[in-house]
């Protein structure tokens, strides 16, 4: 195994990568920011300078399960201060196994400003994939809004609650294209030219085969996303092998990676669409577009048909189908143990928490501390949060998913204590939310671990007949899963990786309105924690520690 050593500079930069100008964050100099490209079992050591000046990062690797390194997670609040403006913080961690991950900044809603890109873990020397291919590339999805964070953050805190709305574009790999001549346009902020708007291309070349690495880091959005005319056999999920099948489009939801295999068998004598479209919610946001280029066309060439239009943005069946319809591939089969030993049942309801608009888990809002939990529990600081543990159910027997939350709920920075190395099952059950007659998908992800995905199902989860129908033999493994519309999904998992663990929603202003938890287990093991990561809240002066 190697060493890879990253040199990052993180800072503001003028950008527009719809042709909308705005200031967003870059990892030296671009959004997206590099690739991190290494082999299983490589050690990831980056060098990250904040640049902001005047604003906090931390950085999350997503997918990386950071064992004996739960203090490098990057979680702002839960294993690590936030780093200051001017300071250098060291990461390092070793990527265990081959798949297609990512990084993201995990403080605030900074994420949705462009801190973002993929992490490509290839096998190690000697090993082959199970399919074969003979081009690799990623591409990252996104939605992109024209507001601030700040200004975002700002009206979802308020009590004059003011919702972000829907994106204004879709980004495929960085680059989208906003319509410069929608009415109330300020022209000098939106210019159609700069090449950072033009749609991305991916050039093929005829007669090949492409692993397409798709992942989406949304703040919002489900997407359903397709090639126009090419059909796509899912390969990878989350760094795990599928059982493959095969797809007119993909749907991927915030947090999620996947793998597909494309053929270029088409018409080569001209170029196709990729097409990204927001499914999920009503929205009125435009696809996202870029060309899939055959070598030798010219990759600017426009495609000439009309770009594919998508499933209806109503339409769950298809989404459900898809998600049932992943298991593991055949021949790296990992079964569940059959059992678990503890069983959590998360309500996931919008609440009005003393006049503000929160999102909960058994009406419990989730609020950050200013001491991040790794630190205050190894070194019992216990006083620094609630001790009461948070509810591990919601009363299932007489709750109508189905209709508006009534009761108000509560925020609390309590957290799940896990006993070490037990086996945990968690359903997520999905319910209406406020104000309108409908229920949302939420994409929930877990860091330090893959869970079974152990069924989904529409309607309220039944304790008695749904667990009988788990699927316990091939389930696939996955850090992040989508809960869908008025639906339930139930998880396992093994909470063997000592350190402190947040499960949250990916949607950028779900996790900050509060939906989230954290899970500790093994904190006893934990290791000597880096001096490096401490300095906030009640560890002020600890970073200069001996
Ligand atoms: Cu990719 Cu806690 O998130
Ligand atoms: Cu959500």
């Amino acid at each position: 195994a190697r060493i890879r050593r990253y040199k990052w500079e993180v800072k503001y930069e003028y950008k527009s990568p719809d042709c909308y100008k705005k200031l967003v964050i870059t990892v030296n100099g671009k959004t997206p920011g590099p690739t991190i490209l290494a082999r299983e079992n490589d050690t990831i050591i980056v060098e990250l300078k904040n640049s902001l000046l005047t604003e906090n990062v931390a950085i999350h690797w997503h997918g990386i399960r950071q064992i004996e390194t739960p203090w490098f997670d990057g979680t702002e609040g839960v294993t690590q201060c936030p780093i200051l403006p001017g300071d250098t913080f060291i990461y390092e961690f070793v990527v265990d196994r081959p798949g297609t991950y990512l990084y993201h900044a995990h403080y605030g809603m900074q994420r949705e400003a462009g801190l973002y890109g993929s992490i490509r873990v290839l096998l190690g020397d000697g090993k082959t994939e199970p399919f074969p291919y003979d081009h690799d590339r990623s591409i990252i999805l996104n939605d992109w809004y024209h507001k601030t964070t700040f200004e975002q953050a700002t009206g979802l805190s308020s009590l004059d609650f003011d919702w972000v709305g829907e994106p204004q574009s879709i980004l495929i790999q960085g680059k989208g294209r906003f319509n410069c001549s929608s009415p109330g346009i300020d022209a000098g902020l939106c210019n159609a030219t700069p090449s950072e708007c033009s749609p991305y291309v991916l050039t093929v070349i005829p007669g090949k085969t492409y692993r397409l690495r798709i992942a989406s880091l949304t703040s919002l959005s489900a997407l359903s996303f397709e090639i126009e005319g090419h059909n796509m056999t899912v390969v990878e999920a989350d760094g795990h092998y599928v059982q493959p099948f095969v797809i007119n489009n993909l749907f991927i939801y915030s947090g999620e990676t996947y793998s597909v295999l494309i053929n270029a068998d088409q018409d080569p004598s001209r170029n196709y669409w990729a097409s990204a479209k927001v499914v999920s919610r009503q929205n009125t946001t435009p696809n996202g577009l870029a060309i899939f280029n055959y070598y030798p066309n010219h990759p600017r060439r426009y495609p000439p048909t009309v770009p594919p239009r998508g499933p209806a943005w109503n339409d769950t069946a298809p989404r459900m189908s898809q998600s049932l319809a992943i298991k593991a591939r055949q021949g790296s089969i990992s079964p569940p143990p059959p059992l678990s030993d503890r069983v959590f049942v998360f309500l996931n309801t919008q609440n009005k928490v003393n006049g503000y608009v929160r999102w909960s888990v058994n009406n419990v809002s989730f609020n950050l501390p200013h001491t991040p939990y790794l630190i205050s529990l190894k070194e019992n600081l216990t006083h620094l949060f609630q001790q009461s543990l948070p509810p591990t159910g919601y009363d299932f027997v007489n709750y109508d998913i189905y209709r508006e939350q009534d009761g108000n709920g509560t925020t609390s920075d309590s957290i799940y204590r896990l006993d070490f190395n037990t086996t945990v099952d968690i359903i997520l059950q999905n319910a209406r939310q406020l104000l309108q007659n409908r229920s949302e998908t939420h994409p929930w992800h877990l860091h330090g671990h893959d869970f079974w995905v152990l069924g989904y199902g529409d309607g309220k989860f039944d304790m008695f007949n749904d667990p009988k129908k788990y699927n316990l033999v091939n389930p696939i493994l996955k850090n992040t899963v989508p809960v869908h519309p008025y639906g339930w999904t139930a998880l396992r998992f093994r909470a063997d990786n000592p350190g402190v663990w947040a499960f949250h929603c990916h949607i950028e202003a779900h996790f900050y309105m509060g939906m989230g938890v954290v899970f500790e287990e093994g904190i006893e093991k934990v290791g000597r924690l880096p001096t490096s990561i401490m300095g906030c809240g009640d560890t002020k002066g600890w970073s200069q520690r001996p």
